[in-house]
């Protein structure tokens, strides 16, 4: 079985093929074809690989290529884990935000648009290249921002799956803190990519959060960002990223004193590409955990091998809403347990959401469709209207304004601008 990795020069890509060598008896890979434009990371990261996998036993052999055609050509599989622009312009995503007193976050508001505008036409692009010459392939989308891009992705009728690891996360978690192996775990996940809320805790199909909350609702604060008492009060366990909506000026006031996580990650790339570059390290190194990939290839192969050998399992993955949520239209794309078969992903049925967490999926999503508008068909006013509708922006001055500096900074990424 052939997979292809597009953006296989990333830095994270250890992780993947660490995950390939552990749980090589779920997915039988015999070919792996790293994808990338920068040379400068795809030849270290390709040693790296061959080195991991050899050390492993693994049979795969690795393809590293700048062609997206010779990487996906027959194909069963396509994992897209780009970024347009490289830590540079998420920098810019982190910053420039906060010169405007909104948050500065590479998937969250207004820097989660840039990212959107820049990558979803790369993104479109090479999924017509997949359709062409691997017609029954699917598209793995780890590309932020997911729920954007996996929309995108769906609406030009392309067979693609968002995946995010905060919910295996989350599962991983809760398993240790109830001291029991993660299968046991199944999560009521449920609203956006990076915009979710656990709403129930299953363990052996029985609901244990109302415990679980009660022994470890300071340790799961601390791990999401919020304090005890609003997990307490909610009785839910939202993800961290709601933090940027619940806690968002005081996100702000911290992020003007910090340096920004691009900054951070940038750092640690150049160590992680030197370390790949020796040819005397052929394990995945320490470092690697300080990056927020966690369970990122456990997840990744999971779904796949699902796809591929029509296991029938459930997983936590972004697909369309047909009804599932009633309040939002069929096209948005949601984040919710879901059954994956060789056919794809069927949303298990999902409880009525509340109105305190359905008012922002639904406001959240009216925003992602004006996002993607704005990223298909281009123009500053498109944009401003996608800030304009976002909840953590919304007023029209800061809008325009917004509007104009993001697509200034981001005029090398934007064909239209
Ligand atoms: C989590 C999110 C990913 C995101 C990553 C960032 O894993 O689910 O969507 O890309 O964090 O990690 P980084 O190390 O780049 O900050
Ligand atoms: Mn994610």
């Amino acid at each position: 079985m052939k997979l292809a990795v597009v953006g296989g020069g990333s830095t994270y890509t250890p992780e993947l093929i660490d995950g390939f060598a552990r749980l090589r008896d779920q997915l039988p890979l015999t070919e792996i074809a790293l994808v990338d434009p920068d040379v400068h990371r795809l030849e270290p990261v390709a040693g790296m690989a061959r080195r991991m996998l050899a050390r492993a036993g693994h049979p795969a052999t690795v393809l590293a290529t700048t062609s997206v055609e010779e990487g996906v050509a027959g194909a069963h599989a396509v994992l897209l884990q780009l970024r347009v622009g490289g830590q540079a312009a998420r920098n810019v995503d982190e910053t420039l935000p906060l010169e405007c007193g909104c948050v500065g976050q590479e998937t969250t508001g207004a820097g989660g648009l840039a990212k959107a505008l820049r990558t979803v036409p790369v993104v479109l692009d090479i999924a017509e290249k997949v359709r062409r010459l691997a017609p029954d392939a699917w598209i793995v989308d780890f590309t932020n921002p997911v729920g954007i891009v996996t929309r995108a992705l769906l609406s030009a009728g392309h067979r693609a799956i968002g995946l995010c690891n905060v919910a295996i996360g989350f599962q991983r978690r809760f398993a240790a803190n109830l001291g029991v192996s993660p299968e046991r775990i199944s999560l009521g996940h449920v609203g956006l990519n990076h915009l979710t809320w656990e709403r129930a805790v299953h363990l052996d199909g029985v609901d244990v959060l109302p415990k679980l909350l009660e022994s470890h609702a300071e340790e799961i604060g601390r791990d999401v960002g919020l304090p005890a008492a609003l997990i307490r009060h909610l009785g839910v366990v939202p993800s961290y990223y709601l933090r940027y909506f619940y806690e968002h000026d005081l996100v702000v006031e911290e992020q003007r004193t910090k340096p920004s996580r691009a900054a951070e990650v940038a750092a640690m790339e150049k160590t992680l590409l030197e370390l790949y570059a020796d040819p005397a390290v052929d394990t995945k190194p320490e470092l690697l955990e300080k990056r927020g990939g966690a369970f990122y290839s456990e997840a990744a192969v999971a779904l796949i091998a699902s796809l591929v050998g029509d296991r029938g399992d459930t997983q936590v993955v972004n697909l369309r809403n047909d009804g599932t949520l009633p309040f939002l239209p069929d096209e948005a794309v949601i984040e919710v347990p879901a059954t994956i078969t060789s056919a794809g992903a069927t949303a298990l049925p999902v409880d009525p959401v509340e109105p305190l967490f359905a008012g922002l999926v639904a406001h959240v999503t009216a925003y992602e469709t004006l996002a993607i508008e704005a990223a298909l068909h281009g123009g500053e006013d498109r944009v401003a209207d996608a800030l304009l509708a976002h909840p953590l922006i919304g007023q029209a001055s800061l809008s325009g304004d917004l509007a104009r500096r993001l697509v200034e900074a981001n005029r090398g990424h934007l064909s239209w601008a």
